[in-house]
C-alpha cells in the first residue's frame, strides 16, 4: 500500500511505526519495507526512488547488498565506460573514490534528483535495493543491470567491520560484537537484507533476461579480473577492439582498478566522502577467505549450511 499513499511526511511517519523494526543502537533502526531490512536512514529515499525514478535505455545500474565489491565494480565500470573519453592517465578515479563517480540512488535521488536527471548518457548508477524492490521502469526499459555478490561469510565479517570504522563511538566491539551481527544476520536482518532473498532476486532475474543482467560474484573477479573486465565491456556494449587488446588496454584497467592500487591513491587514503565519510573505510583487506580469521567454525558452518539450505534448488552456490 505505502508507496503510492507517500506524498508528504506525515505519511512517512505513518509507514515507518507500521513497520516491523530491528534496533542496531540508539537512533539507528532497520526497517522491513516490502520484505527488505532497509536502514532507517536510506527507507526515504528507497521509497522516493520507486516512486520517481526513471530509468533510461543507456542507463547502466549496479547492484549489490552491501560489501560484496560494490567499489570495486564501479572503478571498474566507470573506467570501461569512460575510457575513450579520458586517457587511462587521467582518468578522473585517480583523483576521486568511486562512490564519488557513480551516484547512490538511495540516498542521492532524493536529495539532488535534478543532479542525477541532468547527467548524461550513458548514466551510471548504483543502488543496494533488492530486485523485487528496483523502481519499475529499472526493470521494464532495456537499462543494463550489473549485479555483484560476495560469499556470505566475507560479505558479513567486511559489514561488521564497516559498521565499527563508521560509527565508531555507536559500535565499541563490547556493544556491537561480531556475534550480535552474525546472529541478526542468520535471521536475515542486515543493511537490505535477508542476504538469500538479496542474491536469489537477482539470480533469477539474470537466468530470464540475460543480455540485461550481468550476475558476477566477487570471488570470480579475484580469480580472473582480465576476463571480467572484458565480459562487462561486452555486456555493457563497448567491446574492447582488437587493437585495445593487443595493446594491454584490458590489464590495464585491472590494474588501475584494484585493491592496493585504489587504496593506495592519496584521494582514497585522506579523502571524505561529502557526507563525511573517510574514503578509507572502502578499502579494508580486499582478501577472500578472511572471514575465516573472525568466524568460529560453529559460526561458518550454521551460516554456510543456512545459506545452502536457503539456496537449495536455485543452481547458485557460494
Ligand atoms: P573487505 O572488508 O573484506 O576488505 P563494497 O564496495 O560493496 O562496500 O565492499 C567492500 C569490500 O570490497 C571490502 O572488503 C573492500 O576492502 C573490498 N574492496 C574495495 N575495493 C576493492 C578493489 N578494488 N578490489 C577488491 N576488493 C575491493
Amino acid at each position: 500500500s505505502g508507496v503510492e499513499e507517500l506524498t508528504n511526511n506525515d505519511n512517512i511517519e505513518e509507514l515507518l511505526s507500521s513497520l516491523p523494526c530491528e534496533k542496531l543502537w540508539d537512533n539507528y533502526s532497520l526497517y522491513l519495507y516490502q520484505g527488505c531490512w532497509v536502514p532507517s536512514i536510506f527507507l526515504n529515499g528507497v521509497i522516493y526512488i520507486q516512486k520517481h525514478f526513471q530509468a533510461r535505455d543507456t542507463d547502466i545500474i549496479l547492484a549489490s547488498i552491501p560489501k560484496s565489491g560494490t567499489t570495486w565494480l564501479k572503478a571498474l565500470i566507470f573506467t570501461i565506460v569512460n575510457r575513450s573519453r579520458y586517457a587511462l592517465s587521467e582518468i578522473p578515479l585517480l583523483a576521486s573514490n568511486p562512490h564519488e563517480l557513480v551516484p547512490f540512488l538511495d540516498n542521492s535521488y532524493m536529495k539532488n534528483r535534478s543532479s542525477i536527471d541532468n547527467l548524461s548518457s550513458p548514466r551510471i548508477l548504483s543502488t543496494h535495493v533488492p530486485f523485487a524492490l528496483l523502481p519499475h521502469s529499472t526493470v521494464t526499459c532495456n537499462s543494463r543491470i550489473v549485479y555483484t555478490c560476495r560469499n556470505p561469510l566475507d560479505q558479513l565479517v567486511s559489514y561488521w567491520h564497516f559498521l565499527l570504522a563508521l560509527y565508531p563511538e555507536q559500535t565499541t566491539m563490547r556493544l556491537f560484537p561480531l556475534e550480535k551481527v552474525f546472529e541478526m544476520a542468520c535471521q536475515g536482518v542486515q543493511f537490505y537484507g535477508p542476504f538469500w532473498k538479496h542474491v536469489l532476486g537477482y539470480w533469477k532475474a539474470s537466468l530470464e533476461q540475460t543480455g540485461k543482467i550481468l550476475f558476477l560474484k566477487y570471488e570470480d573477479l579475484e580469480e580472473d579480473v582480465n576476463f571480467h573486465v572484458k565480459r562487462l565491456a561486452e555486456f555493457l556494449g563497448c567491446p574492447f577492439s582488437v587493437d585495445e587488446e593487443r595493446r594491454g588496454v584490458i590489464k590495464a584497467i585491472s590494474k588501475l582498478c584494484s585493491f592496493d592500487h585504489l587504496k593506495n591513491l592519496e584521494v582514497n587514503k585522506s579523502g571524505k566522502l561529502p557526507s563525511g565519510h573517510a574514503n578509507s573505510t572502502f578499502f579494508r583487506k580486499g582478501k577472500v577467505g578472511d572471514s575465516r580469521n573472525y568466524l568460529t567454525s560453529s559460526m561458518s558452518n550454521h551460516l554456510e549450511k543456512l545459506i545452502e539450505d536457503k539456496l537449495n534448488g536455485s543452481g547458485l552456490t557460494f
